[in-house]
C-alpha cells in the first residue's frame, strides 16, 4: 500500500468579493495532481513559487479541501479519516508558528500530549539532541533565532514518532552546519523506515537525497521520476562562461544566470560550437568559458522554461 496517495487532486481558491466583482473566478492552484509515494520512499517535491506545493501538502496534512480528488495516508483518507491518517503524518510547515509563551521543552510536552503521549522525554531528548538545540531546552520560544525556530518546528512534527514525514522548505533561512545535521538525522529516520516527502528550493539538496521526484509547473506535474532518470533526461553538459552583457532571449530563457555567471545546457561538442558562434553573432563578449556535467538545477530549469503566462485563473 502506498504511503500518500494523491487521486486528481484538483484545488481552486475561491476569488476574494473584489475579484469576482471583477469576474475572475478564482486561482487554480492545483489541477489534475495524481501520484503515489510509497513505504520508505525519500520522494522529493519540486516547483518554483507559488506551484502548489504547499497548497497540496495542506491538502494532505487536512488543513484545506480539495476541490476535487482524494488524499490518502497508508490507507487512510484525509477527509473521512482525518484522525487516522493525521496520526501517521509529521509535518514541518514553510510558515514559522509558534506560542511564544512556551520553552523548547514545553512546546514538545505540548505536542506529544496533542497525540496522547504521556511520558516521552527520552525521545525528546534524543530530538533535542540530534537537532542542536539540547542546550535550548529551557530557552523561551520569543529567545531563539529564526533558525532555531525552524529546528523546533522539525522537531514538533516528530514528537509522535511519524511513518511519514513531510518537510515543506525545512532548510529557508537555515544555517549550513544545521541543514547537515537535519539531513544526517531526516536520513536515518529515513533508513529506519520513515517515508519522506519534502519540498525545497536547493535543488543540490533534492538531487543528493531524494529517490524520486515531481516537479510541479502553475499547479500540474510536469515530471515524475527516480532522480536519476531525471538527470540522465537533461543535456549531458553545460557550457559556463562569464560576461557583462545581456543575452538575447533566445538564449536567455535556457540559462541558468547568477550575476555575471551564465550557464547553458548542451548535449555536445556540436552544440558547444554552436552556442559560442550564436554568442559572437549576439556580441556578447565571453570570458572564463569552461564545461561541467548536468545537475538537477539543470533539469528543473529546462522543465520550468517555456512562456512565462500570468498564473492561469480557473476555467
Ligand atoms: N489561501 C489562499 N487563497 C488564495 N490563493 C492562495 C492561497 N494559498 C495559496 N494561494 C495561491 O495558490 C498558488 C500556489 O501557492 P502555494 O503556496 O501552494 O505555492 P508553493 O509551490 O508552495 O510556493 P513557494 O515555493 O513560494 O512556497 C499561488 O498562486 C498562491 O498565491
Ligand atoms: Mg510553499
Amino acid at each position: 500500500m502506498a504511503a500518500v496517495s494523491f487521486q486528481s487532486v484538483s484545488k481552486t481558491y475561491p476569488p476574494s468579493r473584489a475579484q469576482r466583482a471583477h469576474g475572475n473566478p478564482g486561482l487554480r492552484a492545483l489541477e489534475d495532481v495524481s501520484f503515489d509515494i510509497e513505504e520508505g520512499e525519500f520522494f522529493g517535491l519540486l516547483g518554483p513559487n507559488g506551484a502548489g506545493k504547499t497548497t497540496l501538502i495542506s491538502i494532505l496534512a487536512g488543513l484545506s479541501r480539495p476541490t476535487s480528488g482524494h488524499v490518502s495516508v497508508h490507507g487512510f483518507d484525509v477527509q473521512t479519516h482525518f484522525a487516522d491518517a493525521r496520526r501517521q503524518l509529521g509535518i514541518v510547515p514553510q510558515e514559522l508558528v509558534f506560542d511564544p509563551f512556551f520553552n523548547v521543552r514545553e512546546t514538545l510536552r505540548l505536542q506529544s500530549g496533542y497525540f496522547g503521549i504521556a511520558r516521552n522525554d527520552d525521545w525528546i531528548d534524543e530530538l533535542l539532541a540530534s537537532l542542536g538545540l539540547a542546550d535550548k531546552a529551557d530557552a523561551n520560544m520569543r529567545q531563539l533565532s529564526g533558525g532555531m525556530k525552524r529546528r523546533v518546528l522539525v522537531a514538533q512534527a516528530l514528537v509522535h514518532k511519524p511513518q511519514v514525514i513531510v518537510l515543506d522548505e525545512p532548510t529557508a533561512g537555515v544555517d549550513v552546519e544545521l541543514r547537515q545535521t537535519l539531513w544526517q538525522f531526516v536520513a536515518r529516520l529515513n533508513r529506519e523506515g520513515s517515508t519522506v516527502l519534502l519540498t525545497t528550493h536547493y535543488l543540490e539538496e533534492a538531487e543528493a537525497l531524494c529517490n524520486r521526484i515531481a516537479m510541479l509547473k502553475r499547479g500540474r506535474v510536469v515530471a515524475l521520476d527516480r532522480t536519476s532518470e531525471l538527470l540522465k533526461s537533461a543535456a549531458s553538459n553545460v557550457l559556463r562562461f562569464k560576461t557583462d552583457a545581456e543575452l538575447p532571449w533566445e538564449l536567455a530563457r535556457h540559462a541558468r544566470i547568477t550575476g555575471r555567471i551564465v550557464q547553458l545546457p548542451a548535449q555536445n561538442a556540436l552544440e558547444v560550437e554552436q552556442l559560442l558562434s550564436n554568442l559572437r553573432q549576439a556580441g556578447v563578449p565571453v570570458e572564463d568559458v569552461e564545461m561541467r556535467k548536468a545537475d538537477l538545477e539543470d533539469v528543473f530549469i529546462d522543465l520550468m522554461a517555456g512562456e512565462q503566462t500570468p498564473l492561469e485563473v480557473a476555467r
